[in-house]
C-alpha cells in the first residue's frame, strides 16, 4: 500500500509541498524505502491548484476527510495560524494519522497540547519546517547534538527582519522601503507586525527553547523587543563601532533558569553572524561537547520550507510500521530568567540639548548606578541643537543600566527619551 500524504493548505509553503511530492517520487522513494504518494489536497482556493497536474489525487475543501482516508498515514497543515489548524491537527491526531506542520505561532502557543495528542495516540507531530525554513536545526538539535548541553544558541530567525536591516546597512535604504521591499518577495508575514515587532522570532525561540531544555516555555513570557526602534543612525554608529545590527533569538543556559529573549542586538562584524545579510537565517549553536557550530540558509520561501516539510514525512515514512520515537517531552521545569539580571555590555543612544555640562552629568549618573563607560562619542545629526550622544558601557548589570536610563531621561537637557541596544559577546 502506499505511503499516503494529505496536503491541508496549498498556498506558498503548501504548494512547495505538493510540487515536490508530485516531482520527486522517485527520489522521495528511494530516499525512505516507502511508495510516498500524494494523495489528498485539501484547498478552499482553486486558484491554487491550476498549476498542479493532480490527475489521481482527492481534492477535496472539507479537512475532516482526509482523516477517515485509510491510505492517508500523514497530514500536513500548512495553513498557518491559530485556528482551524489546531483543530485540524488535533482532529488528525486522534484519527491516528502523523502530523507535519509548520506553524510556528500555533506551537508556540499550544505545543505541550499538541505533543500530548500525538502521544496518547501513538503518532508523531514533526516541526522541521516552522523553525528556519530550509536550515534542519531541529534536526540538528534532536539528533546532531543530542548529546550536548547547550550552553547557548544566537539565532537570526526571521528573514524579514535581518532583509530590512541588511538593506538599511549596505543600501542605506529606510526602514519603510525595505519593509516594502521585503513584502514584494514574498517572505513577510500578514501583517509583517508580526515580523518586525519581533512575534514571528519569539515563536521560533519559544520552540527552540522547549527542545534544549525540554521544558514548557511561556510564550508571553518572553522578552520580546522588535527593529521598529532601530533608525538609520543607529546602523550608522553601530557600523563606527565595529558592530552590525542583528534581530536575534538568544537562548541560554543560565543553571536552574534559562535566558530566552528575542531584541535587536549589536554583533560584532567578525563574529560569524555578522556575515548573514538579507533574508538568510544563521543560528550559532553553542554545545558542551561539540562547541560552536553554525547552521545557514534560507528560512523563508516556497521550496526550502517545502525541502523541511518533505524531510518530516520521509522521516516517518522510514521508519515504516515501527512504534513513534518519543518527542521532545516537556519533562523539565525552568524559569525564563529575569532580563533585568543580564550582565553585558550596552549601547546607548542619548539625544541631548548640545549644553555644556551634559557628558559630565551622564557620566556620573551612570557611575552611581555603577555602570562604566568604555567610549562615548557625539553626533549632530539633525542640525539642529539637539544631538546624539553614543555611549558604550562595559559590562554592567541590565537593571543598573535602566535604572541610570531613568534618571538620565528625567533630566532637563534631554530632547527623547533615549535607547538601549545590547551588544552580544564573540
Ligand atoms: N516571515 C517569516 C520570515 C517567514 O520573514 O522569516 C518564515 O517564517
Amino acid at each position: 500500500m502506499p505511503f499516503g500524504v494529505a496536503v491541508i493548505g496549498a498556498g506558498i509553503v503548501g504548494g512547495g509541498v505538493v510540487k515536490t511530492l508530485l516531482e520527486k517520487r522517485d527520489r522521495l522513494g528511494a530516499a525512505s524505502g516507502a511508495d510516498i504518494r500524494l494523495t489528498h489536497v485539501c484547498e478552499i482556493n482553486e486558484a491554487n491548484l491550476r498549476e498542479f497536474d493532480l490527475k489521481g489525487v482527492t481534492v477535496t475543501k472539507d479537512a475532516a476527510s482526509l482523516n477517515s482516508a485509510p491510505d492517508v498515514r500523514v497530514v500536513c497543515e500548512l495553513i498557518g495560524g491559530i485556528e482551524p489548524a489546531k483543530t485540524f491537527i488535533l482532529n488528525a491526531l486522534n484519527a491516528g494519522k502523523n502530523v507535519v506542520t509548520a506553524n510556528k505561532m500555533l506551537l508556540a502557543h499550544h505545543g505541550p497540547e499538541l505533543t500530548e495528542a500525538a502521544v496518547k495516540n501513538g503518532v508523531e507531530l514533526r516541526f522541521e519546517a516552522a523553525v528556519a525554513g530550509g536550515i534542519p536545526i531541529i534536526k540538528a538539535l534532536r539528533e546532531g547534538l543530542a548529546a550536548n548541553r547547550i550552553e547557548f544558541i544566537y539565532g537570526i530567525l526571521n528573514g524579514t527582519c535581518n532583509y530590512i536591516l541588511s538593506r538599511m546597512t549596505y543600501e542605506g535604504l529606510d526602514f519603510e522601503t525595505a519593509l516594502e521591499q521585503a513584502q514584494e518577495r514574498g517572505f513577510a508575514e500578514t501583517p509583517p507586525d508580526l515580523d518586525v515587532l519581533g512575534h514571528d522570532t519569539a515563536h521560533k525561540c519559544q520552540i527552540i527553547a522547549s527542545l534544549c531544555y525540554s521544558t514548557k516555555v511561556d510564550i508571553d513570557a518572553i522578552p520580546v523587543e522588535g527593529i521598529t526602534s532601530i533608525t538609520h543612525a543607529d546602523v550608522e554608529y553601530a557600523r563606527q563601532l565595529g558592530y552590525l545590527i542583528k534581530l536575534l533569538a538568544i537562548v541560554r543556559d543560565a543553571g536552574g533558569e534559562m535566558e530566552c529573549r528575542v531584541h535587536p542586538a549589536l554583533v560584532p562584524e567578525t563574529h560569524l553572524l555578522a556575515s548573514v545579510r538579507n533574508e538568510f537565517n544563521a543560528i550559532y549553536v553553542q554545545g558542551d561537547i561539540a562547541d560552536a557550530t553554525l547552521y545557514y540558509g534560507r528560512g523563508a520561501g516556497r521550496m526550502p520550507t517545502a525541502s523541511a516539510v518533505t524531510a518530516d514525512i520521509l522521516d516517518i515514512a522510514r521508519r515504516g510500521n515501527s512504534p513513534a520515537p518519543a518527542p521532545f517531552m516537556y519533562s523539565a521545569s525552568r524559569k525564563i530568567r529575569d532580563i533585568g539580571l543580564l550582565e553585558g555590555a550596552y549601547y546607548l543612544r542619548l539625544t541631548t540639548r548640545d549644553l555644556p555640562g551634559v557628558f559630565g552629568k551622564v557620566g556620573t549618573i551612570l557611575g552611581n548606578h555603577g555602570v562604566s563607560i568604555a567610549s562615548c562619542f557625539q553626533k549632530d545629526p539633525h542640525g539642529q541643537d539637539s544631538v546624539h550622544m553614543i555611549i558604550m558601557t562595559h559590562r554592567s548589570r541590565e537593571s543598573a543600566v535602566r535604572a541610570a536610563l531613568k534618571e538620565i531621561d528625567a533630566m532637563e537637557f534631554i530632547a527623547e527619551p533615549s535607547h538601549l541596544l545590547r551588544v552580544i559577546e564573540g
